[in-house]
This record gives C-alpha cells, sequence and structure tokens, in this order.
C-alpha cells in the first residue's frame, strides 16, 4: 500500500488528523491495534474546551455537537461548607461543553466512513521503518493474518501511550519526565439525572470527589482512591454514601441523587511528558507523547489542540514542499503540552487528599484564594476553557 500519511491509532487524534487531512486534499492510512466496536465504546473524557469547539466546528464536525453538547459557563469549586461557582464566561469570555468522547469518536468514525476513509482495525505486530528517510513504512499483520506495508511520506503515532510509535523517537535525543500520583481514581457512569447543572469539584478530608455527567440522564462521578484499591471493596452502596459525604449531600439543602451504577473502574493518575514530538518522519500526537491525570479534563483537548497544529503543517509539507511549520511543530505542541502538564499537576495536588495536615492547610488555602481572588478565579478559568490554539 501506498499513502502520503500512515497514521497508527484511531481514537480522536488518529481518525481528527486523518479527516483534517482529507479536508485539505492529503490521503492517508489509518492503523489500528484494537476493534471498532472497542474503540468507540471506551469511556473517556468528558469535557470539550472552547479550541476544541472551535476546532471541530470549523472542520464541519459541529452539528451534532451543538445540538446535544451541554454549554457550560464554569464549574462549581467546594470544600467541607462552602461551595462557589466559577465562571468562565464572566472571566475570560471562553466556556466548556458536555460531550463525551465517546460521541467526538463516534462523529469521527461516521466522517471517516461516509469518505472511504481506509481504515485497518485489529491489526498486529505494528512496526515503524526507515523514519530516517523520506520513504518510511509502516508494516502490521492485518486482520486475516497476512503481513501488510503501508510505504508513506510520513508516519503519525496516535498510537497512545503503550503503542510502538513513541519508542521510535532516537534515545539519544529523547527525554521523557514521568510522575505517578499516590492516589487513583474510582470512576461511576450512572443512569440518573446528574444532581448539578455543573461540574462540582470537591476537596474533602475523605478524599477527592466530582461530579460530572454525560447527559440529561447519565451522571459521572469520581472518588479519589488509594492505590491498587480492589474495585470489589466498593459495593454501589458504599460509592453512594463516599460521594454523599464528600460532595455534601444536605448542605445548604443540597441533595445528591443516587442512581443504578452501569459501569465502574478504577484510573490510574499520571503526569508524563516525551520529548521532542517529531523524530525524523515520525509525529507524535496525543497521548503517545503526553499524559496528564484527568483532573481538569485536558487530555482528549490536547490530543485535539497537536493535531490542530500537525494537520496544516503536514498539508503545507506535502503540497507546497514547505517544511517551516513541520520544522516547528514539536517545540510549538510542547509549549501546550506543558501548561496543560501543569494545570493538570496543580488541579490534582491542590483538590487530592495526602494524609499531610501541613498539605490540607495549604490546599484549602488555595481553594480560598482561587474563589475569592479575580486573579486566582481567572487563573483557574482561562487553563480550564483552554488557551487559543497555538499558544
Ligand atoms: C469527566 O466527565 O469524565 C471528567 C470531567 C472533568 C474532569 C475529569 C473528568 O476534570
Amino acid at each position: 500500500m501506498r499513502t502520503q500519511v500512515a497514521i497508527v491509532g484511531a481514537g480522536p487524534a488518529g481518525l481528527l488528523l486523518a479527516h483534517l487531512l482529507a479536508a485539505d486534499g492529503v490521503e492517508s492510512i489509518v492503523v489500528e491495534s484494537r476493534s471498532e466496536e472497542y474503540v468507540a465504546a471506551r469511556i473517556r473524557a468528558g469535557i470539550l474546551e472552547q479550541s476544541t469547539v472551535d476546532l471541530l466546528r470549523a472542520s464541519g464536525l459541529g452539528d451534532r455537537l451543538d445540538r446535544e453538547g451541554d454549554q457550560h459557563h464554569g464549574i462549581y469549586l467546594q470544600w467541607p461548607g462552602e461551595r462557589h461557582h466559577l465562571d468562565f464566561v464572566e472571566l475570560t469570555g471562553r466556556s466548556v461543553w458536555v460531550y463525551g468522547q465517546t460521541e467526538v469518536q463516534a462523529d469521527l468514525a461516521a466522517v471517516a466512513h461516509a469518505r472511504g476513509q481506509e481504515i485497518h482495525y485489529e491489526v498486529g505486530d505494528t512496526a515503524l521503518h526507515d523514519l530516517d528517510t523520506d520513504r518510511p513504512s509502516v508494516t502490521f499483520t492485518d486482520r486475516s493474518g497476512a503481513a501488510q506495508r503501508i510505504e508513506a511520506d510520513v508516519v503519525v503515532g496516535c498510537d497512545g501511550s503503550f503503542g510502538p510509535s513513541r519508542a521510535e523517537v532516537s534515545s539519544a535525543v529523547r527525554r521523557t519526565w514521568e510522575k505517578t500520583y499516590p492516589y487513583s481514581w474510582l470512576g461511576v457512569l450512572a443512569a440518573v439525572a446528574p444532581s448539578t447543572d455543573e461540574l462540582i469539584y470537591a476537596w474533602h478530608p475523605d478524599g477527592f470527589a466530582m461530579h460530572s455527567m454525560r447527559s440529561e440522564t447519565v451522571s459521572r462521578l469520581y472518588l479519589q482512591v488509594p492505590n491498587d484499591t480492589p474495585i470489589e471493596d466498593w459495593s454501589d452502596d458504599r460509592i453512594w454514601e463516599a460521594l454523599a459525604t464528600r460532595l455534601g449531600h444536605g448542605q445548604d439543602g443540597w441533595t445528591l441523587t443516587p442512581g443504578p451504577i452501569t459501569d465502574k473502574s478504577v484510573l490510574p493518575m499520571r503526569s508524563f511528558v516525551q520529548t521532542p514530538m517529531r523524530h525524523g518522519r515520525l509525529f507524535l500526537a496525543g497521548d503517545a507523547a503526553h499524559i496528564v491525570p484527568p483532573t481538569g479534563a485536558k487530555g482528549l483537548n490536547l490530543a485535539a489542540a497537536d493535531v490542530g497544529l500537525l494537520a496544516p503543517a503536514l498539508v503545507a509539507m506535502l503540497r507546497k514542499g514547505d517544511h517551516t511549520l513541520a520544522d516547528a511543530y514539536s517545540e510549538t505542541a510542547l509549549r501546550r503540552v506543558w501548561r496543560c502538564t501543569h494545570f493538570s499537576w496543580w488541579m490534582t495536588t491542590m483538590l487530592h487528599t495526602s494524609g499531610d495536615p501541613f498539605e490540607a492547610e495549604l490546599q484549602l488555602s488555595q481553594l480560598r484564594w482561587v474563589c475569592s481572588s479575580q486573579a486566582g478565579a481567572t487563573g483557574l478559568a482561562e487553563n480550564y476553557a483552554g488557551l487559543p490554539i497555538g499558544f
């Protein structure tokens, strides 16, 4: 097979890249180790920031998002006895949308199907070759077990932190940074109307809790739990009890309505960055180059921002022979990556209890400052609602 861009990974980064390239006349082939059903169903992020929504709309992917997505003006931040609303629109003129990654993925899969995008699912033994030359390639075994090769001008790794792409950046230049947090999230989906109009981030001595949502009938909730917590320890009743305590059920007349839990999982919390995001004819985008902890909902947005920079860079390179943007890609993308890495770390460490009483007082002081100072609130709002693409 021969194409212009071989894309490894059919998650949101890979499919959005294929879509943006196709809109500018650049062809691609996508390979994915998982099944189409698995990729479509996995439960991930739920919040789109302003610049992601702008990018999706500008590329013709805004229709269902505008119909079914729920625009939120801000979030609630709380600790025992106090709940404060931060209004991002008032503070920064920007907002966020509740529209799940599964919905974005469904929209991307639908447009890929409509334009006849070549995607190979359930491939094995994916390997990247000749990335230092102008004729890189990707080899794999397809679903039927046959060996395949894609020759391309460029390879893009959108294959997450477990995919083969990121290890291809030469160890002579590769740098990595990693932080594992001493707690995890227990996340549940519940078939019940959200008990709040906008997301609640709650600091509590028992640990962080969050009330998010996916729709008018589906709530998404999280609890801080110790690492390696056996999920069997968390019965539905115990989860709802902990959520009620930490989210402040009964406080100022607010109530949490429990409902049937339809999905339950434990998510580790990790920060990871690998540089550079380019090696020869290989470019990395999304989780292949960086992982953020989920607090602040930056993972999907950062992947979209990478692709929003990379697509025009590849179009200029492959259609006009202009390498300027491609040469600047890694450095430009990493400015935003480090901003989001800091913001996610800051939100995480401000809201999760470590058991250290000194840290707890600092967290509460920080929360009070964010909620009472225009400067503090604006800083959080600017980062949460998202800096413009190209920041
Ligand atoms: C989610 O709805 O899954 C979600 C929302 C906000 C976050 C993290 C996760 O900060």
